[in-house]
């Protein structure tokens, strides 16, 4: 799949993406990333890319031209339109990132185009018209979408095929399918005994099925008291067992 990417900081990007996960998406071909700067789409000798609000009010507002004629071009590059390559505009005002959208995007081929906000947000008009999709990374205030945008495509990258070492290991990740949707259970590594704590005996029994079962019910517990959201999503989604209901109501 192929990203484009609208910052005016594509330094950020450029470099998060060169390192690890992400990285091996982009060596693989997975995924194909380009930056652009709206300045180099902006009139004038200080290449303005901002103004002041209408209305007053503090901060200043991303224009809506260079980014219109920034997004222009990219089209043009790709030879494709907002049906195949969704245009996304990281905001607090968009709905949570959740692993479930994250799944949606890995698996589009043609890919997105990504638009990282700077100061109070862009000129509402160009949102209207042009933005198809508003995500936010929770519920607080960031400089900047370049972060946000990292961690969209850090989670892309790592559901691409052959990207990480151990191909199982996303399906075993918090909130995938064959945890239910519910949170990872706890990790533990050598020494078996570390400043006194001994790893838990069931992860050193051999016991596969014990070691299935441990773990199911960590899953269970950790979410129960973390996200009861999730345990609720799903149960509302059949995805319980009858056991799973006993291990969630028996607290030993
Ligand atoms: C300082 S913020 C603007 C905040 C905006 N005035 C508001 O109150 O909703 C500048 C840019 O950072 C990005 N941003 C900040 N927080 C974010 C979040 N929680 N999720 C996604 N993007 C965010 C957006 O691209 C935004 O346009």
């Amino acid at each position: 799949m192929r990203i484009d990417v609208i910052t005016l900081f594509p330094e950020m990007i450029e470099s998060f993406v060169a390192q690890g996960v992400t990285r091996r998406a982009y060596d693989s071909g997975h995924v194909v990333l380009k930056c652009w700067n709206p300045r180099d789409f902006a009139d004038g000798n200080y290449r303005r890319v901002d103004d002041r609000p209408f209305g007053g009010g503090p901060g200043m507002v991303m224009l809506a031209e260079p980014l219109a004629a920034c997004l222009a071009a990219i089209r043009s590059e790709r030879q494709d339109d907002r049906h195949s390559a969704p245009l996304i505009y990281f905001s607090p005002i968009g709905e949570p990132l959740n692993q479930h959208m994250v799944r949606e995007s890995a698996a589009s081929v043609t890919g997105a185009v990504l638009l990282c906000g700077r100061y109070e947000g862009v000129d509402q008009r160009f949102i209207d018209t042009y933005v198809d999709r508003q995500i936010s990374l929770g519920d607080f205030v960031l400089s900047g979408g370049e972060l946000p945008a990292m961690a969209w495509l850090d989670a892309i990258a790592r559901l691409q095929p052959g990207v990480l070492n151990d191909s199982d290991s996303h399906a075993q990740d918090s909130f995938s399918p064959d945890l239910s949707g519910l949170l990872d259970s706890p990790h533990f590594t050598r020494p078996e005994v570390w400043q006194g704590l001994p790893v838990p005996p069931e992860l050193l029994s051999g016991h596969h099925a014990h070691i299935a079962q441990w773990r199911r019910v960590q899953s269970l517990r950790l979410t129960a008291a973390n996200r009861p959201d999730l345990i609720t999503e799903a149960r509302k989604a059949g995805l319980l067992s009858a056991k799973d209901e006993r291990i969630l109501v028996d607290k030993n």
